[in-house]
C-alpha cells in the first residue's frame, strides 16, 4: 500500500528562486521593495474597486433568499463589499520565533480559537523547539505600520476582543493544538510574505472560517491523513500546525495548482518533514478505490462554486459559464465524498467542506452520499464547533441569535447535515460549509 502511494506521488521539490507568493487571499499585499513601499501598496489596494457580475448576483439573489431567509441581504452586502472582508493570520510553528504575536496583540488581534495561558505557553515551547531543530531563521521586518486599515462596518456585531473571559469560556473539545490563528474585528490586513530562499514563511493569511474543517478533522500525532483536494494548500498547512501526522498525503490533479501546492508546502514546512508530507496527482474520485481503508482522517475540501470569487467573474460570459458549471458540481462533489469514505478506515472520519452557501453543493451532497453509504454516520458539529465559536462566526441556522429562519421545509436538512458559516457585517468570515462523517 505504502509503496503504491509512493510511486503515484512525487516528493515536494525545492522552490525555484523566482517563485512569487500566491498563497494569500485575493488582493492581499505582497512585500516587494522593488515595486514601492508596503504603504504605497496598501493605498493602491484599498482604492481598487471590483466590479461584480450581475448574472451571478441575480442567480445568488434568487437561490439564497430562499435558502438563507433574512440572513441573505446582510450576507449579500458583505460579499459586495470586499473592503469589509477580514483576514486571519495563521502563524507557522516551524518558522523562526518572532515578535509577530506581540505585534498582532498590540494591533487588537485576538487568538482563534482562544488559547488558555497553558496552551499558549505549550505552543511557544513547541514552536521554539521546532524552529531550532528545523531551520535557521530571523524575524522579518514587520511592524504595525505595515498593516492596512479599513473602516469598520458595524461595531455592534463585532466580537469583544478585549474580553478575558473568552479564554476560558469557549473551550473546544479538542486536544491542546499548536494551531495559532489571530483575527481582528475590523478588516485589517497583514502584508503577505514573499518567498525568501532559506526562510520559512512566518504566517499564512486566510479566511478564518477555513480553519473550521481542519478543527473538525481532529488530527492527532501519528494519524495518516489524506487531503483529497489540496491546492493551494492552506488547509494542509493548517493540519501541519495542529499536529504531526505520520503521513499527510496532499492530492491535487491539476498540474498548475499542484505546482502552487508544492510551493506552499515548501514555504511553510521544513525539509525534515518531507518524508511525512507527500504530494499526489490522482483524480480524487478514484482515490478511494486505490487506497481503500488506509487513512485515519480524510479532508474533502471540494471544488465548488466559490461564491466570493465567482461573484467577481471578469466577464458576463465567464459568470454564465460558471453558473452552468455550478449545476454540474454536485455530481463531482458526491463522487469525491464517496471516494473519501472508501479511503478512510473503519472508525476514521471524513470532513466534507466547501466555500459556497449553496445547499445543492453542501447539505444535498452529504445527504445523497449518506443514502447510499450505510456504514457512514453523521457527527454533530453544532455543539462541538458552532456553539463554542458562535461569538466569532455566524452559523446558519442560528436559533440562539434569533435570526429569521429559512423556509421550514429546509430546516431539517440544514441543521442535521452540517454547519454553514454565513458572512455577516463585522464578522465577514465564510462562506464555509462543513460536515463530519464517521465510517462505522
Ligand atoms: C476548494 S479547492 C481546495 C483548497 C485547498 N484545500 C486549500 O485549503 O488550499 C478545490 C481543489 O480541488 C481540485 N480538484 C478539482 N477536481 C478534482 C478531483 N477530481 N479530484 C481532486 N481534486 C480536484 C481543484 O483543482 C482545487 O485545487
Amino acid at each position: 500500500m505504502w509503496r503504491k502511494i509512493w510511486f503515484e506521488t512525487k516528493r515536494i521539490r525545492p522552490i525555484p528562486l523566482s517563485f512569487k507568493c500566491h498563497t494569500a487571499p485575493d488582493g492581499a499585499l505582497q512585500q516587494n521593495k522593488q515595486k514601492g513601499s508596503v504603504k504605497d501598496k496598501v493605498r493602491k489596494t484599498i482604492k481598487k474597486q471590483r466590479a461584480f457580475c450581475s448574472a451571478v448576483l441575480n442567480h445568488f439573489d434568487h437561490q439564497y433568499s430562499e435558502e438563507l431567509g433574512d440572513l441573505w441581504p446582510s450576507a449579500r452586502a458583505v460579499l459586495l463589499d470586499p473592503q469589509s472582508w477580514q483576514y486571519g493570520v495563521m502563524l507557522n510553528r516551524f518558522s523562526a520565533v518572532t515578535d509577530i504575536t506581540q505585534i498582532l496583540l498590540s494591533l487588537g488581534f485576538s487568538s482563534l480559537p482562544p488559547q488558555t495561558d497553558a496552551s499558549a505557553s505549550l505552543c511557544y515551547g513547541a514552536s521554539a523547539a521546532s524552529n531550532s531543530k528545523y531551520e535557521e531563521g530571523q524575524d522579518t521586518l514587520l511592524s504595525p505600520h505595515h498593516i492596512s486599515k479599513c473602516p469598520p462596518e458595524d461595531f455592534s456585531l463585532q466580537p469583544d476582543t478585549t474580553s478575558q473571559d473568552s479564554l476560558s469560556e469557549f473551550t473546544l473539545s479538542l486536544p491542546h493544538s499548536s494551531l495559532r490563528c489571530y483575527i481582528h474585528p475590523h478588516p485589517q490586513r497583514f502584508p503577505s510574505q514573499a518567498h525568501r530562499p532559506g526562510w520559512l514563511k512566518q504566517y499564512y493569511l486566510l479566511n478564518a472560517a477555513s480553519l473550521l474543517p481542519v478543527l473538525a478533522l481532529q488530527v492527532r500525532d501519528g494519524d495518516k491523513v489524506l487531503d483529497l483536494c489540496s491546492a493551494p494548500g492552506g488547509k494542509a498547512i493548517a493540519i501541519m500546525q495542529s499536529a504531526t501526522p505520520a503521513l499527510l498525503c496532499c492530492n491535487e490533479p491539476d498540474p498548475h495548482r499542484r505546482d502552487w501546492l508544492s510551493k506552499t508546502l515548501e514555504s511553510f514546512l521544513p525539509r525534515s518533514l518531507n518524508s511525512r508530507v507527500i504530494v499526489s496527482a490522482q483524480d480524487g474520485q478514484f482515490f478511494g478505490h486505490s487506497e481503500a481503508g488506509f487513512y485515519d482522517k480524510v479532508l474533502v475540501d471540494a471544488p465548488c462554486s466559490n461564491d466570493r470569487s465567482w461573484l467577481y467573474s471578469s466577464t458576463r460570459h465567464q459568470g454564465e459559464q460558471r453558473l452552468k458549471d455550478r449545476a454540474r458540481l454536485p455530481v463531482l462533489q458526491a463522487q469525491l465524498l464517496r471516494s473519501a469514505l472508501s479511503a478512510v478506515r473503519r472508525g476514521g472520519v471524513v470532513v466534507y467542506s466547501t466555500c459556497t452557501l449553496s445547499m445543492f453543493e453542501n447539505h444535498a451532497v452529504v445527504e445523497t452520499v449518506l443514502n447510499d453509504f450505510p456504514e457512514a454516520e453523521l457527527e454533530d458539529l453544532w455543539e462541538e464547533i458552532a456553539v463554542p465559536l458562535s461569538k466569532y462566526f455566524t452559523f446558519s441556522p442560528h436559533p440562539a441569535c434569533g435570526q429569521t429562519q429559512p423556509k421550514p421545509s429546509l430546516l431539517p436538512l440544514n441543521s442535521r447535515l452540517g454547519i454553514l458559516v454565513v458572512p455577516q457585517p463585522g464578522r465577514t468570515w465564510g462562506p464555509m460549509f462543513l460536515s463530519r462523517i464517521r465510517r462505522k
